[in-house]
């Protein structure tokens, strides 16, 4: 299993064809000390797998659906994306979540698909600023996890994403400290349910990482990697976050 630190670039609904393209120009080589990987949207998932050939980036799709195929207008297939040359998969992420009103059941549905179909799970979990003040940290985070590792393979061949979401895009940072918590709380629940398979896991942190405080996360107890959303649209920036491992 690759346990190196994962550094990790969500571009959401940004970056076409064109613009992926020069990203992995700029990049260059990146692989090495680093597992790195980049999560175009879907209509630049080829030109995206094009570029980065050679490059040592990995690259994957930012959501599927959970059904094989069918009448799902705009929707994406697990199984066109693998075929586009995706190899990973992002699912539950906090903007599908939040803003798409996915549920944890759906999430486990699409990791079931995502797996089928041969693509590594990526799953993001996290609280909401009124959850973290009502204390409710560990109460959300367990019932995120548990949904999901109804389905997530028992061969640990998958990443865990923690993203609190009043740090995504917000500016506003966890502390080293508090991703130590949501982390060790996630590391149980993984040892939990797999045992010593749990620590072929990389768990990551997401939330206004960026080249100024990479390093100091990545430095966090329990942090395998990172989750970058804004600070990955420039490659300059994202090299610098790569160097931070
Ligand atoms: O998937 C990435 C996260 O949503 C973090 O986004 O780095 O822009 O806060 P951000």
């Amino acid at each position: 299993m690759d346990r190196r630190p994962v550094i990790s670039g969500n571009w959401k609904m940004n970056h076409g064809p064109e613009a992926a393209a020069s990203f992995f120009g700029e990049l260059g080589s990146a692989g090495g000390a680093a597992r790195v990987i980049i999560f175009p949207p879907a209509l630049s998932l080829p030109a995206a797998v094009e570029a980065a050939r050679g490059t040592g980036v990995e690259i994957g799709v930012q959501n599927v659906h959970a059904e094989v195929s069918g009448a799902f207008t705009g929707e994406n297939s697990a199984a066109a994306a693998r075929e586009a040359g995706a190899t990973l998969a992002l699912i539950g992420h906090s903007e599908r979540r939040h803003v798409f009103g996915e549920t944890d059941d759906q999430v486990a549905a699409k990791v079931a698909r995502a797996v089928a179909e041969g693509l590594e799970p990526v799953v993001c979990v996290g609280e909401t600023l009124d959850e973290r003040k009502a204390g409710r940290l560990e109460e959300v985070l367990d019932r995120q996890i548990r949904a999901a590792l109804t389905t997530l393979p028992s061969d640990g061949a998958f990443l865990i994403a923690y993203e609190p979401v009043w740090a995504i895009g917000t500016g506003e940072t966890a502390t080293p400290d508090d991703a130590a918590e949501a982390h060790a709380l996630l590391r149980d629940r993984l040892t939990e349910a797999r045992g010593e398979v749990a620590a072929a896991v990389s768990i990551l942190y997401g939330g206004s990482v960026k080249p100024g405080n990479a390093a100091e996360l990545l430095a966090a107890d329990g942090v395998d990697g990172v989750l970058v959303g804004g600070a990955s649209l420039r490659a300059s920036d994202f090299r610098a976050i790569i160097d931070a491992a």
